[in-house]
Order: structure tokens, then sequence, then C-alpha cells
């Protein structure tokens, strides 16, 4: 399977940005690896409208179809507009906007509901970390995937360890490797081998070039999400190689 290479621009990027991401595009590389940039929602409309060979994702998107919700934007409509995916519990949406854990799995529920991919992130803090919790603080994360009786068919899971993203640090990978397999025994225990099997599990956090490439061979690392890295079409754009490496060595 390709892995899946998604670009998290967050509150940063311009329309000439778009513009050169679209312009780099045919490169042999790419062509093997699955390719989404987020941009800000402004930007989506004008992402969709580019030739590229990308898909386009948005950051966020409400919990509700329509309605009284002031400067929210619905999955239908992002649908509406050309856009595949959908971030949902990103961590910096959880602290600041105080997504609780129930709401962001809400949202993965009108995403699919909107014919949209979602791509689920959860991950422990520091503390957490520090204190052995990780495994635990993940399980209380996905288990409310299966309240909202999600289809597992149509989901992305991207583990980000909060400590990670845009610190530099990186866990081993070792720990990277144990816990991606966690969540995949987690989704094999709880809906089923053909579920577990067929998802696409990211790794993200303080990913770069140089890194890239160790990440994507662990062996349950279906793909990555990137911040800092994915504002700049040349490092991009050499992740994206080291996810053809990769197949190519498969
Ligand atoms: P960085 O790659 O900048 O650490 O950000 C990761 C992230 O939050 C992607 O969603």
């Amino acid at each position: 399977m390709k892995k899946l290479i998604v670009g998290n621009w967050k509150m940063n990027g311009s329309v000439e940005l778009l513009n050169e991401f679209s312009q780099g595009r045919s490169r042999t590389e790419w062509a093997h690896a699955e390719l989404v940039i987020c941009p800000p929602s402004i930007m989506l409309p004008h992402a969709v409208s580019l030739e590229r060979d990308f898909a386009v994702g948005a950051q966020d998107c409400s919990h509700a179809n329509s309605g009284a919700f002031t400067g929210d934007i619905s999955a239908n409509m992002l649908a509406d507009f050309g856009v595949k995916y959908v971030l949902t519990g990103h961590s910096e949406r959880r602290r600041y906007q105080k997504e609780t854990n129930d709401k962001c799995v809400s949202k993965v529920n009108v995403a699919q509901n909107s014919g949209l991919t979602p791509i689920f992130c959860i991950g422990e803090t520091l503390a957490d970390y520090q204190s052995n919790l990780t495994m635990d603080v993940l399980s209380n994360q996905l288990e409310s995937l299966l309240v909202h009786n999600i289809d597992f068919e149509n989901l992305v899971i991207a583990y980000e360890p909060i400590w990670a993203i845009g610190s530099g640090l990186v866990p081993s990978l070792n720990t990277i490797s144990q816990t991606v397999d966690f969540i995949k025994d987690w989704i094999i225990r709880s809906k089923g081998r053909v579920h577990g099997d067929g998802m696409r599990l990211l790794y993200g956090g303080s990913v770069s070039s140089e890194n890239s490439g160790a990440i994507l061979s662990l062996p349950n690392v279906g793909g990555l999400l990137i911040g800092g890295a994915s504002l700049k079409h040349p490092s991009f754009r050499l992740i994206a190689s080291s996810a053809y490496r990769h197949l190519k060595s498969a």
C-alpha cells in the first residue's frame, strides 16, 4: 500500500506557496506516495482548483451539519468544494479550542457521513509519557470511536505525541514502533483483523527529511503527518522521496 504523506500547514502558508507546490508536481517519486496538503480553510477552494498531484484536506470541520455555528464550516461544505480529508482531534485544537475527545469523534462521524476521510489524531503529553501512561491515554482516546460507531474502513489514525510536535524531539524508532503496534492491536481487538490490517496509521511530530525514511520503514507505519517540514516544497518533496525509496525496497 502507498504511504500517506500529509502536510498540515496549520495557520501558515499562502496562495503563492500553494502555487509553488502545484508547479512542482509530476515528479516520479511523488507518484509513489499518496500526498495530502491541509492548508488553512480560506485557501481550500484555491488548492482544489490547482492542477496538482496532491489531495486536499481541511484542518477542521464542524461537529454539526448546518445551523447557527458562526465561523464553522461543515464537512458537507468541504466535500462540496472537493476536499477529500479532514483532520480531527489535533492536539492544538484540543488545547486551544478546548475540544473534548467526544467532540473530536463526533467530527469523525460527520466527516464520514459527508464522504470525507477523517484523520483522527491522538497522542500523550510529556508528563503522560514520562509517567508511562501513553497506552492508557491512547486507549482512552480510541475508546470513544467505539461509542460513536465509527466506520474503521474509512478512517486514518495519526499518532502524534504532543511533546514531539514542533519541538525537534522524536521518540526512538523502537517507541514509535511499539506505540503504533499497540494502536493496531487495539483496533484488531476491538474491530477485527480486517479493519486493523487495512487501516493506515500515521506518525506525526518533528518529522523531517532526515528521519522520515527510518520512520516509514517501521512495519505498521502507514504514513506521516507533517507540520513544519511540509511548509517548504523541497523538504516535503524529500520526505515524499523517502516513501518512494521505501516502496521500491519493500
Ligand atoms: P511538526 O512536524 O512541526 O512537529 O508538527 C506536527 C504536527 O502537529 C502535524 O499535525
